[in-house]
């Protein structure tokens, strides 16, 4: 089989959902508070929750920085993945979005694992210490995910992880005339990580397609 035979479709994106741990009812109840609060359904789906935590237990990440809280879905998933102790540090810009995610954080399993920063992604970022993290997870405004790669390639040691959402830009990667005003920053963006010499990573086909990858020397 050719490159160009390797088709993955919807079916094969539904038959990966049936085939992987789906919400709990907490997740659920999560998703329809956040809906009725007008919070748009953005979150990232159950299969790449999975992906990202099976890949932060292999990693045994204790302490994860992401960008882009939302209702705070993906922070708890990812928090559920970490040892005791661990902590997710999760930045969020829209108070409105802050505020319902620290709420049902606090409610959660992992409401000692997960702290939310306000403020915008690339200003909090730079607060944070040198090697004081094991992990991030990009998932906010396309156009400063070059920016937030290089700070956070900053803050990770060497063999830090490195993941970051939306590869498939909201399914208009290939559309010459995308409707999705970020399509053109995702796709700078996906060069702009290929072409890094110190960081091997990968796209994986789960979700809206989430980038891995491992920092180098
Ligand atoms: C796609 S959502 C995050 C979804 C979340 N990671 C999940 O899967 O549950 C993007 C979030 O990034 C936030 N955001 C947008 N621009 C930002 C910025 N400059 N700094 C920090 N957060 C930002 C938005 O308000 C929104 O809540």
């Amino acid at each position: 089989m050719s490159d160009d035979d390797a088709i993955v479709t919807r079916r094969h994106y539904r038959y990966i959902a049936e085939h992987t741990r789906g919400d709990d009812p907490f997740l659920s109840e999560l998703k329809q508070a956040a809906e009725a609060e007008g919070i748009p359904k953005i979150w990232i789906s159950p299969a790449q929750a999975s992906l990202m935590q099976v890949v932060l237990k292999l990693h045994r990440a204790k302490q994860v920085i992401e960008v882009g809280t939302l209702a705070g879905y993906s922070a708890i998933c990812m928090a559920r993945a970490l040892p005791p102790g661990g902590l997710v540090r999760t930045i969020e810009l829209n108070p409105k979005h802050a505020d319902f995610a620290e709420q049902w954080i606090a409610k959660s399993d992992v409401a000692d694992k997960v702290k939310v920063l306000r403020g915008a992604g690339a200003d909090v970022l730079k607060s944070i210490k040198t090697g004081s993290a094991d992990a991030c997870f990009l998932d906010a405004d396309k156009e400063n995910y070059p920016r937030y790669l290089d700070e956070c390639l900053r803050i990770l040691p060497v063999g830090g992880l490195v993941m970051a959402d939306n590869a498939f830009a909201f399914g208009q990667l290939f559309d010459e005339v995308p409707s999705e005003s970020g399509v053109a920053a995702v796709r700078r963006f996906n060069d702009y990580m290929a072409a890094r010499k110190n960081v091997h990573a990968v796209m994986v086909g789960i979700g809206d397609g989430c980038w891995v990858g491992v920092k180098e020397a």
